[in-house]
């Protein structure tokens, strides 16, 4: 391989890439982070953005001062680059600023809801748990099958939606898999949910930092996603969708900013998007996220794709090469983003993750991955037989941003069969250390 596709070109681009921690043998080495899908690090230009607008922060939509004109203007103009970010009708629909997409699915699930009827949603065997629980408070909830590979089944949508006609509100899918990093057909899923009268909810939480979204083109009705996943760690989130969704009834959460008339017995509500935006607004959040939407436009998000796609393919085509490691769901015939879950057979994924951070400073995440049902789902478990344990079954999980590169999997790929070849000695030596965590 030559040395240019050897290294991340994106690798400069962000804060921390040469970041060195201590590892067991007394030695410092390069951090490296593999899990991306809980969090990436910033963009520098994030970081930038924020220094340079910083002298110009002030309260937003409450102040007749300068400062605080300009920073409500940037506040508002702002709604419109996320917009067409992923390819929203600014006309039809509006973006809502929360803390996350967990926060994100909290308040669609609030907002959808009408005591006077209760609706079914639908959910899908390969959700993550936010976006499944917030459904069951006031919702019944049931949910798409997921086939022998992990991968949805749509044919199970459409019994789903024929077996509730009339009453699903709304089918709630992942846009790609945090557990898998399958990429969903949005579209085919789209249009079977619209010709039921339903619609359709995308978490956006792994896929929009990794690929192109059009809501448009994919006739997607709601999207969420979260910030800290793309660059832009300042506690933003968003929800997009019709802004006459937010027009009818009271906020979920209520205070300043919401309305436009109080008196002690009378409330008028403002219009959405502020409506829905109870408090002083995330700024900083999102001068963070517009300045990482600009990095990555520049950058060319397909480029982008391509290059994350072709890291995962060697790690998927090196790991496969390691006697007794187990992969999960890699056909080739399905988009992903860059996730790769496995595990070693005799050592449990927990004491895995101890070592890869012990002796090479290697982080990833393990466990089930705040998805439950599809870990249980995937690993062939019975889900009525629930192990409660300490040694809980799950998964290693791999999970690449832009900035990954293949001397990190190569390092990967030289300790995981270390272990491998000397699984007592590092099982005994972590163990202490997987059962303190
Ligand atoms: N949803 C994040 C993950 O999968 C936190 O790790």
């Amino acid at each position: 391989m030559c040395k240019n596709y050897y290294k991340s070109k994106y690798r400069n681009l962000i804060v921390g890439v040469d970041t060195k921690v201590p590892v067991n043998n007394g030695k410092i080495v390069t951090a490296i982070n593999f899990d991306n899908a809980a969090t990436t690090p910033p963009f520098i230009s994030v970081l930038k953005e924020i220094f340079d607008y910083a002298p110009w922060y002030s309260s937003i939509h409450r102040g007749s001062g300068y400062k605080s004109l300009v920073s409500s203007k940037l506040y508002e103009e702002s709604r419109k680059i996320i917009l067409d970010f992923v390819g929203a009708d600014d006309k039809l629909n509006t973006v809502i600023y929360v803390k996350n997409a967990t926060e994100a699915i909290n308040k669609l699930a609030n907002r959808l809801f009408d005591k006077k009827t209760r609706y079914v949603v639908l959910s899908s065997y390969m959700e993550h748990h936010s976006n499944d629980l917030p459904w069951r408070k006031d919702y019944k909830v049931d949910y798409i099958e997921v086939d022998e590979c992990g991968r949805i089944d749509l044919n199970s949508l459409e019994r789903q939606l024929k077996k509730y006609r009339g009453k699903v509100k709304l089918v709630a899918l992942t846009g790609a898999s945090n557990v898998t990093g399958y990429i969903n057909p949005i579209l085919a899923a789209a249009k079977i949910v619209h010709k039921y009268g339903a619609s359709i909810l995308i978490d956006g939480a792994q896929l929009v930092p990794h690929t192109n979204v059009n809501m448009k083109n994919e006739n997607i009705d709601f999207l969420v996603f979260s910030a800290h996943k793309m660059y832009a760690p300042f506690g933003i989130g968003v929800l997009i969708g019709p802004t006459k969704t937010f027009e009818r009834g009271a906020p979920d959460y209520v205070g300043g900013g919401t309305v436009n008339l109080v008196t002690h017995n009378y409330v008028e509500w403002n219009s959405p998007p502020n409506k829905e935006e109870a408090g002083t607004p995330n700024i900083m959040g999102v001068v963070a996220l517009v300045a990482a939407i600009k990095t990555l436009n520049l950058l060319r998000r397909s480029e982008i794709q391509q290059y994350e796609n072709s890291l995962t393919i060697y790690t998927i085509d090196s790991l496969k090469k390691i006697r007794d490691v187990k992969l999960y769901c890699i056909d080739s015939d399905v988009l992903r983003v860059g996730i790769v879950p496995f595990n070693i057979e005799g050592v449990e994924h927990g004491i895995v993750s101890e070592i890869l951070s012990n002796e090479a400073g290697i982080s990833v995440r393990d466990g089930c991955f705040c998805a439950q049902p599809y870990i249980r789902k995937l690993l062939k478990l019975d889900s009525n037989n629930i192990d409660r344990t300490r040694n809980r079954p799950g998964m290693v999980r791999i999970s690449f941003g832009l900035y990954n590169d293949y001397s990190e999997v190569d390092r990967l790929v030289w300790i995981l069969s270390k272990i491998v070849n000397n699984k007592e000695y590092y099982r005994n030596k972590y163990y202490k250390n997987y059962l303190e965590r």
